[in-house]
């Protein structure tokens, strides 16, 4: 336990900063649930891989390649079919999407972990600053695409991040989503996690009373590859305090797959998670007017590639 986690409790959830991914999941029978989950490849999305197949579901572990998906599933022994599914380029995510709909078994959540964060230089995909695309836009492709695949009290889980506060203060960039007039690594990170709350959130209010939920969280600062594009200084100061002040990777991993799967979970709708209680986000995480422009210009944004 880190120093910080020694000043951590329990939340009204029973689970707090300090429970692990294998702890929420801990004597639940996931048998015969079916799992996808982005970014298996590395950091929490592996760990959530192993975490849930412990239990018995079956993971649909999606990576940028085939091969790293299966790399991941020989790692952690996971019980899982491969995908490739490169968040920057919409044919691949599109043919993702076709080849978990030719599965035939409906998805019991689809949880969207990967991401990119802090690239030091602007990069477009597409017109598109990169972090935005790959974090959100590849994210709205893959579930906009399986929502006929979900379940009848399907999840959806974003991978958020407590960065959303680092977004600007009206929010989205959307008369500069190319990064042409300005470019900051850490506020276009926080964009993107912003609109990965904020899609939650408008799917979530799409999902009421339906069975059917969407949640956003935030897990936690840990130390794992997000931080290849830091300097190399930060990422020394950053696994030199790991031990001490942050969460470990399976702590870090716990709150999505207490969202994805711990039958209580299913009472929270177009929530903000962190350490697997309900948070607050900043005020604007909460404008539903916000969320439902992000909706339509995502769509906008999709329809105009091929
Ligand atoms: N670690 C933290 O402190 C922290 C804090 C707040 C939020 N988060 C969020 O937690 C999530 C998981 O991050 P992590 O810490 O586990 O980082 P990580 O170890 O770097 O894992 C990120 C995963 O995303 C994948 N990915 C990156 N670009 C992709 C693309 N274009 N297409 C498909 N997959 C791609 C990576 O694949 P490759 O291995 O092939 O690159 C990797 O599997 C992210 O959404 C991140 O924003 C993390």
């Amino acid at each position: 336990m880190s120093l910080i986690g020694l000043f951590k409790g329990k939340g009204t959830t029973g689970f707090g900063y300090n429970s692990s991914a294998e702890e929420v999941v801990n004597e639940m029978d996931l048998s015969g649930k079916s799992f996808l989950l982005t970014g298996c490849s590395s950091g929490l999305g592996e760990e959530t891989l192993q975490a849930l197949s412990k239990r018995g579901a079956h993971m649909i572990a999606a990576a940028r390649s085939v091969g790293s998906a299966q790399e991941a599933i020989a790692r952690t022994g996971a019980n899982a079919t491969p995908a490739a599914c490169d968040l920057s380029d919409p044919a691949s995510v599109r043919a993702t999407v076709e080849a978990v709909q030719s599965l035939g078994r409906p998805l019991d959540a689809i949880i969207c972990n990967a991401g990119v964060m802090a690239i030091a230089s602007v990069q477009r995909i597409h017109g598109i600053e990169a972090q935005f695309f790959i974090n959100h836009i590849g994210h709205f492709i893959l579930v906009a695409g399986l929502l006929d695949s979900l379940s009848a009290d399907g999840r959806v889980v974003m991978v958020s991040s407590s960065a959303h506060n680092m977004a600007p203060a009206w929010g989205i960039e959307f008369d500069d989503l190319g990064a042409k007039k300005n470019y900051s690594p850490w506020g276009r990170y926080g964009q993107s996690k912003l609109a990965n709350l904020l899609f939650a959130r408008e799917l979530g209010r799409r999902f009421d009373g339906t069975g059917r939920s969407a949640n956003a969280l935030h897990p936690g600062v840990i130390t794992t590859n997000l931080g290849r594009h830091m300097s190399p200084i930060a990422r020394t100061a950053m696994a030199l305090a790991g031990p001490l002040f942050l969460k470990n990777i399976p702590q870090g991993a716990a709150t999505q797959c207490y969202l994805a799967a711990h039958p209580e979970a299913s009472r929270y709708n177009g929530e903000y998670f962190a350490d697997c209680n309900p948070a607050k986000s900043r005020v604007i995480g909460w404008d539903m007017e916000l969320a439902a422009r992000l909706w339509a210009r995502s769509e906008e944004i999709v329809a105009g590639i091929s």
